[in-house]
């Protein structure tokens, strides 16, 4: 092993996508059938720490000081053993990871998650990537990662659908979109903070597979992320929220014709979408956004975010609601014995 140290401790910020990715043309090496276009926040973030045991056996994963079981216990040790292969190491590891948002809830808990263990375990198994690598990586984790490695806005190619496996995976990595001074804010609205029913994975495989909607999205979120790449460029808020939103619910339409149905939108989701619409009546830039459950991410200038916060709130009495800012990418926090 390279330069592998004993341990490495990470932190990554969930991002939450403007021009959404739903389906996987390849589920093994989780090539997107879209590009995606995101925001990293600077709220909700994931600290974790990779520790090397000599000798080989079970890696242990800790998710906020709990013993990780079944699913995601199984997931980690995938990511770990495509790390072991490529560094030419046998070791198991100890993953601690600390996460500050609700697991699973559709708030991006996996992209900050397979983030923040990306980076940690490249450091200490020696990988020596450089970002396009990392987020490469990361992509193998959960596809949303790939983009979390970045601060700002990214965007995540698909990747050409031709060639070989190598090819594919090689082409399909997150990098910074460039932007005007947008000074944007993310009003982040948890009407239930509770385990989604239906995971990201299986609802996209029921989508791809059944949805007569998903393809017109799909060649929809093309156009979608070219003037969203415009938009951004020349620093139009309006422009940027009317696409996030429309691809946003388009993703959601898709799901709702598969068979059957994935609805993850719920009574209090429309609550906001309402109080979205009433802002936008009053004159205020404002744009909502849902990922995979109920929860609201509403787009608004910096200068408007408290206004907006207050609407939402006054909506859902009962939620938790918040506002992010543009953060930063994921990074390295130290290495140790
Ligand atoms: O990265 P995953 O497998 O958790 O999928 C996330 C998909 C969405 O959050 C719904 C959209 C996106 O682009 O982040």
């Amino acid at each position: 092993e390279r330069g592998a140290a004993g341990s490495a401790t990470a932190v990554a910020h969930p991002n939450i996508a403007l021009i959404k990715y739903w389906g996987k043309r390849d589920e093994g090496l989780v090539l997107p059938w879209t590009s995606s276009l995101s925001m990293t926040l600077d709220v909700f973030p994931t600290t974790t720490r990779v520790r090397l045991e000599s000798g080989s056996g079970h890696d242990t994963v800790a998710l906020n000081g709990v013993p990780a079981t079944g699913e995601t216990l199984r997931r980690v040790t995938a990511f770990l053993q495509l790390v072991r292969e490529r560094a030419g190491s046998g070791r198991r590891a100890v993953v601690e990871t600390h996460n500050t948002v609700p697991t699973g809830a559709g708030l991006a808990s996996s992209a900050s998650g397979f983030a923040a263990l990306a980076v940690a375990a490249a450091a200490v198994y020696g990988l020596g990537l450089d970002a396009g690598g990392l987020s490469r990586l990361a992509r193998r984790g959960s596809g949303s990662a790939s983009r979390s490695v970045f601060g700002g806005f990214a965007v995540w190619h698909a990747g050409a659908d031709t060639g070989t496996a190598a090819e594919a995976d090689l082409g399909s990595y997150a990098e910074p979109v460039p932007a005007a001074d947008l000074d944007p804010a993310l009003v982040v609205a948890v009407v239930d903070a509770g385990p989604k029913t239906v995971s990201s994975r299986e609802a996209m495989r029921r989508t791809v597979d059944t949805s007569p909607l998903f393809g017109p999205w799909a060649v929809s979120g093309k156009d979608d992320l070219a003037e969203m790449r415009a938009a951004l460029r020349r620093g139009d808020i309006d422009a940027v929220g009317e696409i996030a939103e429309r691809n946003a619910l388009g993703m959601h339409a898709t799901m709702l014709a598969a068979r059957p149905a994935v609805r993850y939108l719920s009574p209090a989701t429309v609550t906001v979408l309402d109080s979205v619409l009433r802002l936008r009546r009053d004159g205020i830039a404002a744009y909502a956004t849902m990922d995979a459950g109920p929860n609201v991410k509403v787009l608004c200038r910096r200068a408007d975010a408290e206004r907006v916060a207050g609407a939402v709130r006054d909506a859902v009495p009962g939620g938790t609601v918040l506002v992010a800012g543009p953060g930063p990418g994921a990074r390295l926090l130290g290495e140790g014995a």
